[in-house]
C-alpha cells in the first residue's frame, strides 16, 4: 500500500493480478456437490423456491438478529416469513422448536464466524422441519464441514476477495435446484464491481485512480445485488475461487482477529465482544466491539473514518425493529476488519487510532 494511501476496512480490492498459485486445494463443505451463485441472497432465494416446490415449504424462519436485505430480497416469494428471537451472543439458535409445524423451514446463521459448532445444532428438531444454515461469516468452519442440516448457503464474497458468489449444498444430499443461467444484469454488476476492485487496488498502490471513481462502482454494483432471478456466478470469479489459498486466509484471519482482540481488550471506551459459542478452530469474521451507548459509537466510528478506518455495522436494524436486545446490539456494535489484507503495523495502526 501506498503510505500516503493508506486505509482500513470497507471492501476489498482485487487479487486477479497477483501471483497465485494454478490450483489451490481447497477443501470445501460443498465438495463437489455445491452449486454457486451470483451472491448469498441468489442462492437461499433459489432455495427458497425450490423447498416451497419440492419439499412443501410453507413458512421460513429467520432470526431477529439478522441482515435486513436478505430479509427484503425473500420478500416476493410465496412463503410466509417469521422471525424467531436469535442473536450473535446467544450460545446457539435460540428457536422456540414447539412453535415449529410440517412445512416449517428455519435458517440458522454463523454469525461472525463464531458459532462454529452450528453444524451439530440440528438433533431433535420435530418431523417435517427442514434446518437452513447460513455459513456466510466462515463457511469453511467444522460446523460447516460436520453439518448435518437439510440445506446451506454461503455468501462466497464476504470472506473471499471475490466481486461475486455465493454457494448452496445440501449436507444431508438432497436434491438441489437446477443450476441458474448466468443473467445479463448479474454479469453487468460483477464486471463494474470487478472494475471497482482492480480500480481500489491501483488507488492504494499509489496508481492514477481516484477514490470517488473506485467507490461509485463499489457501491452503485453492491445495491444492485439480490434483485431478479437468481443467478448464476460470474464465471471469472468461478475461475479465481479455485486459484485462492483459502486455508491461509483463514489462518492469517483468525491471527489478526486474535491480535487485535488482545491489544483492544481492556479499552475503557468499549468492550471486545467474545461469545461463548467461538472455538479455537472457528474463523471470526471481523472483531467485533460493542461501545456502551449508541452515541459513543457514533463517536468512536466518526473517529475511526478521520483516521481512514472504516469498520462495518453488521446490521443496521430498521426503525421498525423493535426486539430489545437486538437494538440494543446493533446500535452499539462496530466490526473491524481484520482479514488477508493486513499486517501486524496495519492492526497497530487501527489500535492507536482506537485507543487514543
Ligand atoms: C449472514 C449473511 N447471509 C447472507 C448474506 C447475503 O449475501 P450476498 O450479499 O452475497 O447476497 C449476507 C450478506 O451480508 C450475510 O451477512
Amino acid at each position: 500500500m501506498h503510505p500516503e494511501r493508506w486505509e482500513h476496512g470497507s471492501d476489498y480490492g482485487s487479487i486477479a493480478g497477483q501471483t497465485l498459485g494454478a490450483s489451490a486445494d481447497a477443501d470445501h463443505p460443498w465438495a463437489e456437490a455445491g452449486q454457486t451463485y451470483g451472491c448469498g441472497r441468489d442462492a437461499l432465494c433459489a432455495l427458497v423456491e425450490h423447498g416451497v416446490q419440492t419439499r412443501s415449504w410453507r413458512r421460513l424462519w429467520l432470526p431477529s438478529y439478522f441482515c435486513e436485505d436478505v430479509v427484503a430480497a425473500l420478500d416476493s416469494l410465496p412463503i410466509e416469513i417469521l422471525r424467531f428471537a436469535d442473536g450473535p451472543w446467544s450460545p446457539e439458535p435460540s428457536i422456540v422448536r414447539e412453535q415449529l409445524v410440517t412445512g416449517d423451514a428455519c435458517l440458522l446463521v454463523n454469525y461472525f464466524g463464531t458459532r462454529d459448532r452450528l453444524g451439530v445444532e440440528t438433533e431433535g428438531w420435530p418431523p417435517g422441519i427442514d434446518i437452513v444454515q447460513d455459513h456466510t461469516h466462515d463457511p469453511w468452519s467444522p460446523g460447516a464441514h460436520c453439518s448435518r442440516a437439510s440445506y446451506a448457503v454461503a455468501s462466497l464474497r464476504k470472506t473471499l476477495p471475490l466481486p461475486d458468489g455465493g454457494v448452496l449444498w445440501s449436507p444431508l444430499g438432497l436434491p438441489l435446484p437446477p443450476a441458474p443461467q448466468l443473467t445479463e444484469a448479474h454479469a453487468a454488476r460483477a464486471a463494474e464491481r470487478r472494475e471497482g476492485m482492480e480500480m481500489k487496488t491501483a488507488y492504494l498502490a499509489g496508481g492514477d485512480v481516484s477514490k470517488d471513481a473506485f467507490r461509485a462502482r463499489l457501491l452503485n454494483s453492491e445495491q444492485s445485488f439480490g434483485g431478479g432471478q437468481p443467478s448464476a456466478m460470474s464465471k471469472e470469479s468461478r475461475a479465481l475461487l479455485d486459484r485462492l489459498p483459502i486455508a491461509d486466509f483463514r489462518r492469517l484471519r483468525r491471527e489478526n482477529h486474535r491480535y487485535l482482540a488482545e491489544r483492544l481488550t481492556g479499552s475503557t471506551t468499549f468492550e471486545v465482544f467474545h461469545p461463548q459459542s467461538s472455538t479455537a478452530q472457528g474463523c471470526p469474521l471481523a472483531l467485533v466491539i460493542l461501545c456502551p451507548s449508541q452515541a459513543a459509537r457514533e463517536d468512536l466510528r466518526r473517529r475511526c473514518i478521520e483516521a481512514r478506518i472504516y469498520p462495518a455495522i453488521l446490521w443496521a436494524s430498521p426503525a421498525a425493529h423493535d426486539v430489545e436486545a437486538d437494538v440494543a446490539f446493533s446500535s452499539r456494535m462496530l466490526a473491524l476488519h481484520c482479514d488477508m489484507r493486513y499486517e501486524r503495523e496495519d492492526l497497530d495502526r487501527v489500535v492507536g487510532a482506537l485507543l487514543r
